[in-house]
């Protein structure tokens, strides 16, 4: 059933794990993800990104409708997610789209207005019943910038400013600069756990780790204990769906029919999603 974002969190704050929450751009990466959660029994969330609107022609209805048929479909708890909102109108959208909560990104601004932008989304947010997270800190890799940029010092998120920066906004939950990247294909990253803890010892909202693709089984593990609450996975679905359907059409040079390879990704995604899951459930526990 339809779920959401807040009372997943919750759930998983007080098992002492962490939710996953994968991007999606095509109705397979939608079925792929639900029938991951499903095959191990875990709730999940779907998050459209703005970038994601952007490749649908700027539309989010029509992906966001078929989100929601899903997930009230699904035998596990669903959750529907706008993710790295920067414009207003697209934020406005996310009530009436079904969206039960969003991701407000204001990260590239200075401190100050970077506050007073993400105060006011959390105002008009909070008015409308929707749970809102945004980010302190420059997680680096969006929108194509290089990739590593986050992994410099000095974009890490501050505890201190984040305490404020909690605080003055109103904000439900924070993301973090704490060493990962978005858009790694290779799962090299390193995360500054020392950094982590301090952040949670200051905060008392989930934090939220991005560009979690970047990151090994082990690292993912220990950032769920150090604290991370949810756990947003894009690019690891992208590499599993078209290495699968690469390597099937290579050996399928004839095939034509675009359900043979869009089934051979989809069930790529599903076992990645699956797995992925598996790595933050067991790293909970009391
Ligand atoms: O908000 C989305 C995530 O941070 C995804 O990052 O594509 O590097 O896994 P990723
Ligand atoms: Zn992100």
């Amino acid at each position: 059933p339809l779920a959401a974002t807040g009372d997943l969190i919750a759930g998983a704050t007080a098992d002492h794990t962490a939710v996953a929450a994968f991007n999606i751009i095509t109705l397979e990466h939608v079925e792929a993800v639900i029938a991951g959660a499903e095959s191990v029994g875990a709730p999940v969330v779907l998050q459209i990104s703005e970038n994601a609107v952007k490749f649908r022609y700027g539309r989010l209805l029509p992906l966001a409708r078929a989100a929601a048929a899903a997930a009230e479909r699904a035998s596990v708890a669903v959750a529907l997610h706008l993710d790295h909102v920067q414009s207003d109108d697209l934020l406005r959208q996310a009530p009436g789209a079904g969206f039960g909560s969003v991701m407000y990104d204001a990260a590239r601004l200075p401190y100050a207005e970077n506050l007073a932008a993400t105060r006011a989304a959390a105002d008009w947010a909070h008015a409308r019943g929707l749970w809102i997270e945004a980010e302190l800190g420059q997680v680096g890799g969006k929108n194509g910038e290089p990739p590593l940029d986050a992994h410099a010092a000095g974009a890490r998120t501050d505890p201190a400013e984040a305490r404020a920066f909690v605080a003055d906004s109103g904000v439900d939950a924070l993301a973090v600069a704490i060493g990962s990247s978005h858009a790694m294909t290779s799962r090299t990253a390193a995360l500054d756990h020392g950094l982590l803890r301090r952040l949670a010892a200051q905060l008392d909202v989930p934090l939220v780790l991005h560009g979690s693709s970047g990151l090994p089984d082990d690292e993912l593990a220990a950032a769920v204990t150090g604290g991370i609450a949810k756990v947003n996975i894009g690019t690891a679905l992208n590499l599993a769906m078209t290495r699968a359907i690469r390597e099937f059409l290579a050996a399928h040079p004839d095939a034509v029919d675009s359900r043979k390879y869009l089934s051979v990704g989809r069930e790529a995604m599903a076992a990645a999603a699956a797995e992925l899951i598996a790595v933050l459930r067991a790293a909970g526990g009391p």
